[in-house]
């Protein structure tokens, strides 16, 4: 139904000294909700990079949803929030609210993501955090409310009285 792109940025991981387990944690939730993962990438915490992959699953693929794993934490190469910022054009600070605010009865150390989520043209790009146990809490949390911003997001319908 969602063109779905899933992002993880390691350097480990594009170095393939990481099994990736994060991403398959995304597929498995996106694929159960009806959703398609249409492309998949593994790349280097380099903010020009993380930019460009970006815009190209946006603007040249127009995939619906993205969702990166990774490097929203404070280490120096943790540049996800920093590139996503400089590419979306509507912030949607609700999600990383919720995010951290539930993660956060989980564990504290949920206060140490910078995570953003933003729109870009018809796409919604949410940052999630890079372990596979901080992607699943996260996401089944906000997918509570995400099929519904997709609807509103793609005009398909989305009546929000009920
Ligand atoms: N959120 C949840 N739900 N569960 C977690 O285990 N880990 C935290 C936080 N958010 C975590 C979480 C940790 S330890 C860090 S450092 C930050 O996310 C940033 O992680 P990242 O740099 O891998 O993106």
């Amino acid at each position: 139904m969602y063109k779905v792109g899933i992002i993880t940025t390691s350097d480990k991981g594009a170095r393939g000294e990481r099994e990736d387990k994060s991403a398959r944690v995304i597929r498995e939730i996106v694929e159960s909700e009806g959703w398609e993962v249409v492309n998949y990438q593994v790349i280097p915490d380099d903010f020009s990079i993380i930019k460009e992959t970006l815009i190209q699953f946006s603007d040249q693929e127009k995939l619906n949803l993205v969702f990166t794993t990774g490097g929203t934490g404070m280490a120096p190469r943790d540049n996800t929030p920093e590139a996503t910022k400089t590419i979306i054009e509507r912030e949607v600070p609700g999600l990383p609210e919720v995010m951290r605010a539930e993660s956060l009865k989980i564990t504290p150390r949920a206060m140490l993501s910078r995570a953003v989520s933003g729109i870009r043209h018809q796409t919604l790009i949410i940052n999630l955090p890079g372990s596979p146990k901080g992607v699943q809490e996260c996401l089944e949390v906000i997918m509570q409310a995400l099929p519904h911003g997709m609807e509103l997001l793609l005009g398909r319908g989305g009546d929000c009285a009920r």
